[in-house]
């Protein structure tokens, strides 16, 4: 399986950007020249004062830090929209695809964009918002998200999006953890056919916590809100009250951009920190290398805004290309399962960027979906979030494409604001579902559980051995975190929480999470996070939470959960427990399985062996190893006799 190669179509090889020679002989001058190889890279884009330096970051504890591009001035908005504006002012910049296929898509040229934008900043100007202040976003997918996005980014301010799928209270715990006075929201967001009222959300999160004094409500549905004095404001009210000129605010280099919150393998969700120079140059040099789009191209990446790849490969990456970035409202599989391959169609899209999970998913239903289409306007695939495997991967070559477009399988993480290890079009022949080959000044490695570098065709611990300019900065409010989290286990390198192997071709293959990370439809979930919620419910005296293999989701989430002496544990509690887990987080952690048990395999010392409850949620009772250890061997028993599957 593993020998099966894709070459490069003629097509890709005689046009693309990047070729194989050039891709071979830039990656060693990415290394070997880096400081000079990304100043030159940097001129991408358009300062106010070019940098004069490259990389200043150090893995160590003595010197720790992640700084590019130290002495430069930009602006993102300008960048994203100004200096398109006299080459390709009329172009469409964001095509807007509604949820319903019968209402009417937008169409946002690069001169409404920037008219646009100017007056949302106004608006954000005259409710006090200053540079280096957060702005928390919980908006559905229509522009005014990224609208509102590149208006913070014009007057210099933070902002933090969340999800829409997010509950009141992961909503509050994000708006407090970066004491965010400002929320932009909409009356409701709708999806698959269904509205779910955002501002009242907004409204179950401010109950929850203080900072919060003024929230911006978009009218998107007309659906009804009821809005508090004081406090509320409409946004078309308030942008009928300002100027619609706003020069963009001159910003260092390392200024802060935004705030994104992700899942780690213990505690609360970490403000994963990105700044300005480095991520937006990471964002459109990847998104300008791997996805190749020429004039007239119209790119899609079907991702949410909520999420990392809706920043960098919806909004950032493709806004600052210049390249015209369609933004969807809706779900791959409504109002039918052929609904991606008509947007295909109706926009001739050129570039689809999609999840695994969607192409599983939509692959169950048949070819018969994607056949009723045309899809000849594609000419290039990507994938996104988590390993594809080779059967989805064949799917989506033979079927959708065709077999005529290259697809690229994009490695990366929120933590590294774009494309790590990835292939390039014009220059890669693919394997099904290998990552392939590291990004330009990416420089991967395997370490063992020892830290020891592995050489060679092996299997490790995914590390990398230097700093790219779209790495995260910090944990919000948390740096000790942050050195903490990525660089204290193999000292001196980044820790990516991932496991990958190199085959005998150099190629890169992704294997999945090695911490206590789950990947759940491809949104990143810890198990502490799903752990805490539950034993926060009145039966639950304790709970613990793996990952299992799932056709669709590529992992769901396994509960085990003890009860408090005197529960019954009964169908209805288990209901109540899931139903109180997609409360407290949101429906992206709703447990696929609840396992009462009356206690948990653990150690003598109390540290619970989650190894035993991976191979058990995995129905692998042959392979449980060691349990000698356990202070009571019995558990596992009981734990396997009563596997819920
Ligand atoms: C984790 C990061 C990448 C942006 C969206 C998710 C997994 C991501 C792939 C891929 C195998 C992948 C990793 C990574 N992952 N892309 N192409 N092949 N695994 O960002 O929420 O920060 O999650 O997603 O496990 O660590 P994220």
């Amino acid at each position: 399986m593993t020998s099966d190669i894709y070459p490069v179509p003629a097509s890709w090889a005689d046009s693309a950007t990047i070729s194989a020679e050039r891709y071979a002989a830039d990656y060693v001058r990415s290394l070997d020249d880096a400081d000079r190889f990304w100043l030159e890279q940097a001129e991408r884009l358009e300062w106010f004062t070019p940098p004069s330096v490259a990389d200043q970051s150090s893995f160590h504890e003595a010197d720790f830090g992640v700084r590019w591009f130290a002495d430069g001035v930009l602006n993102v908005s300008a960048n994203c929209i100004d200096r398109h504006l006299a080459t390709r002012g009329d172009q469409v910049a964001i095509l807007w695809e509604p949820d319903a296929p019968d209402r009417p898509a937008r169409r946002i040229t690069f001169t409404e964009l920037h008219a646009e934008v100017c007056r949302f900043a106004n608006v954000l100007k005259a409710q006090g918002v200053r540079r280096g202040d957060r702005v928390t976003l919980y908006l559905p997918m229509i522009p005014e998200a990224a609208f509102a996005m590149l208006a913070c980014t014009r007057i210099g301010a933070i902002h933090s999006i969340v999800f829409g799928g997010f509950s009141p209270e992961a909503l509050a715990g994000r708006i407090t953890d970066c004491d965010s006075r400002l929320v932009i929201t909409a009356d409701e967001g709708c999806r698959g056919g269904k509205c779910v009222s955002l501002k009242a959300n907004v409204d179950a999160a401010a109950r929850l916590i203080t900072c919060l004094d003024t929230v911006i409500v978009v009218r998107a549905t007309g659906g009804p809100v009821a809005m508090q004095d004081g406090r509320d404001i409409w946004y078309h009210d308030a942008a009928a009250l300002v100027g619609g000129d706003c020069p963009p605010e001159p910003m260092n280099a390392e200024d802060p951009l935004f705030l994104l919150y992700t899942s780690g393998s213990t505690g609360a969700p970490k403000g994963v920190l990105h700044t300005t120079g480095g991520y937006l140059l990471w964002a459109a040099y990847t998104h300008a290398c791997v996805f190749d789009c020429r004039d007239g191209d119209t790119y899609w990446c079907a991702a949410d805004v909520g999420w990392v790849t809706g920043h960098s490969y919806i909004v950032y990456g493709p806004l600052a290309n210049g390249v015209t970035t369609l933004m969807y409202e809706g779900v791959p599989n409504w109002p039918t399962p052929a609904r991606m391959w008509q947007v295909v169609d109706r926009h001739q899209v050129t570039q689809l960027y999609t999840a695994p999970t969607a192409l599983r998913a939509l692959m169950r239903e048949g070819d018969g979906f994607v056949m009723q289409t045309s899809r000849a306007s594609l000419r290039l695939l990507g994938s996104v979030g988590e390993p594809i495997n080779p059967e989805a991967w064949r799917w989506y070559h033979d079927v959708v494409g065709d077999g005529r477009c290259p697809i690229v399988d994009t490695w990366w993480q929120t933590e590294t604001g774009g494309h790590m290890i990835t292939p390039l079009p014009g220059a890669t022949p693919l394997k099904p579902g290998a990552a392939s080959f590291p990004f330009f000044g990416v420089e991967p490695a395997l370490v063992d559980a020892a830290g020891v570098v592995l050489e060679g065709a092996t299997e490790g611990n995914l590390v990398i051995a230097r700093s790219w300019p779209g790495q995260m900065r910090t944990v919000w409010g948390d740096h000790a975190r942050f050195f903490q989290t990525y660089f204290s286990a193999y000292p001196g390198v980044y820790f990516t929480g991932d496991g990958a192997r190199r085959d005998t071709d150099g190629y890169w293959w992704i294997t999945g999470r090695v911490d206590d990370v789950i990947n759940v439809s491809g949104h990143r979930m810890g198990t502490a996070e799903v752990e805490s919620a539950l034993v926060l419910h009145r039966s639950v005296v304790e709970a613990a939470v793996v990952g299992f293999a799932h056709d669709i989701k590529g992992q769901g989430i396994y509960a085990y959960v003890t009860l408090n002496a005197g529960e019954v544990p009964t169908a209805a509690l288990r209901k109540d427990l899931v139903a109180w887990v997609r409360a407290e987080i949101g429906p992206i952690a709703t447990p696929d399985a609840i396992q009462f048990t009356p206690g948990l395999p653990k150690t003598r010392s109390g540290k619970i062996m989650r190894r035993i409850l991976r191979k058990i949620a995995e129905g692998d009772f042959a392979a449980l190893g060691d349990t000698s250890t356990l202070a009571d061997p019995a558990v596992v028993d009981d734990l396997i006799a009563n596997r819920v599957g």
